[in-house]
């Protein structure tokens, strides 16, 4: 039998998700969104490809939630995109409502399932579904580590004029300003990274790593990034559904790693069939770790925010 994954949200990351998983084939989806037609138009187009493509898997749109039951996995993408001038917490209020109603949907007709979520802030959002869906936090992650870890490759391979492939790397910490690329580990076929780029140029890789969704925000005008996102999300979905367990850059609930409790943080996690099946604590310089806390307090304050203003409302 194939899996079934819900995705909700079918914008621009939503639907490149829902595309990406339905071309994989090993999957059925369920497309939902509050915008109707938009889910079930998208969706029969996408099943029209499955003869092109060789997919026979089932996709379906929707705007109600009755068919996302005994769904292994609810990837949530619904909510507002950044518009230039925008911060990711400035998305805080309106995503956290959302957010919370649709983990409420999902989560009593998928009781079983794990929820990945994308929407921003990301952070805050996932700490929003693990409150809201009462499921174990190894069942209840995040999408971001992944999508800026592959910025930073991306940036690397382009100034060594080197194959991504030969880029190992891990970006850990909050989806935002404060994210903290672990550069002591970083190599390039096996070369560590300070040894290959100087460190003021590798600072500006860095910065323009942590900017890198405004970049393209700045250039679309009216929405955010969605093929590396997207592609970023399949990755985690994989790893779930064929039980990969690749250790990925991922946001996760912390239970005493780094020095940090009862709070979501990008680190390197086993990703599998049981969720994040292990948290990997890397050897981190005195200056990661520092850069981590920081990060970390920056979570847990747009969480006290989420908590005392968007709470109320949801709870
Ligand atoms: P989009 O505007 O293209 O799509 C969002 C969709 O959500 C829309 O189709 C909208 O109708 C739907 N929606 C809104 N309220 C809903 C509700 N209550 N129930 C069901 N559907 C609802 O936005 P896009 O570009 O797809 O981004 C989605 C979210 O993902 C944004 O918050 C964005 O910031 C975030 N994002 C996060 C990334 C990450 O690394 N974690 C990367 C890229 C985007
Ligand atoms: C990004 O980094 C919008 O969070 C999204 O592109």
């Amino acid at each position: 039998m194939k899996s079934k994954v819900t995705v909700v949200g079918a914008g621009n990351v939503g639907a490149t998700t829902a595309q990406r998983i339905f071309e994989k084939g090993y999957s059925d989806v369920v497309l939902v969104d509050i915008v109707p037609g938009l889910p079930q138009g998208k969706a029969l187009d996408m099943l029209q490809s499955g003869p092109i493509l060789n997919s026979d898997a089932k996709i379906i749109g929707t705007n109600e939630y009755d068919e996302t039951e005994g769904s292994d996995l609810i990837v949530i993408t619904s909510g507002l995109p950044r518009k230039p001038g925008m911060t990711r917490d400035d998305l805080l209020d309106a995503n956290s409502k959302i957010v919370s109603s649709v983990v409420k949907e999902t989560a009593t007709r998928s009781p079983n399932s794990k929820i990945l979520i994308v929407t921003n802030p990301l952070d805050a959002m996932t700490q929003c579904a693990l409150d809201v869906s009462g499921f174990d936090s190894k069942n209840v992650f995040g999408m971001a580590g992944i999508l800026d870890t592959a910025r930073f490759k991306t940036f690397v391979s382009m100034e060594l004029n080197v194959s991504v492939d030969s880029i190992s790397a891990f970006v850990f910490g909050g989806h935002g300003d404060t994210m903290v690329p672990i550069t002591s580990t970083t190599n390039v076929g096996g070369v560590l990274i300070d040894k290959l780029i100087p460190k003021s140029r590798l600072d500006e890789i860095i910065q323009r790593t942590r900017d890198g969704g405004i970049e393209i925000v700045n250039f679309l005008k009216s929405g955010s990034a969605y093929y590396a996102p997207s592609a970023a999300v399949v990755q985690m979905v994989e790893s779930v559904l064929l039980d990969k367990k690749e250790i990925l850059p991922c946001t996760a609930y912390l239970n005493g790693e780094y020095g940090h409790k009862g709070i979501y943080l990008g680190v390197a996690v086993k990703l599998g069939a049981s969720g994040i099946e292990e948290i990997v604590e890397f050897d981190l310089t005195d200056h990661e770790r520092s850069e981590l806390n920081r990060s970390a307090d920056a979570v847990v304050e747009l969480v006290e925010a989420m908590k005392k203003n968007s709470y109320p409302s949801i709870f």
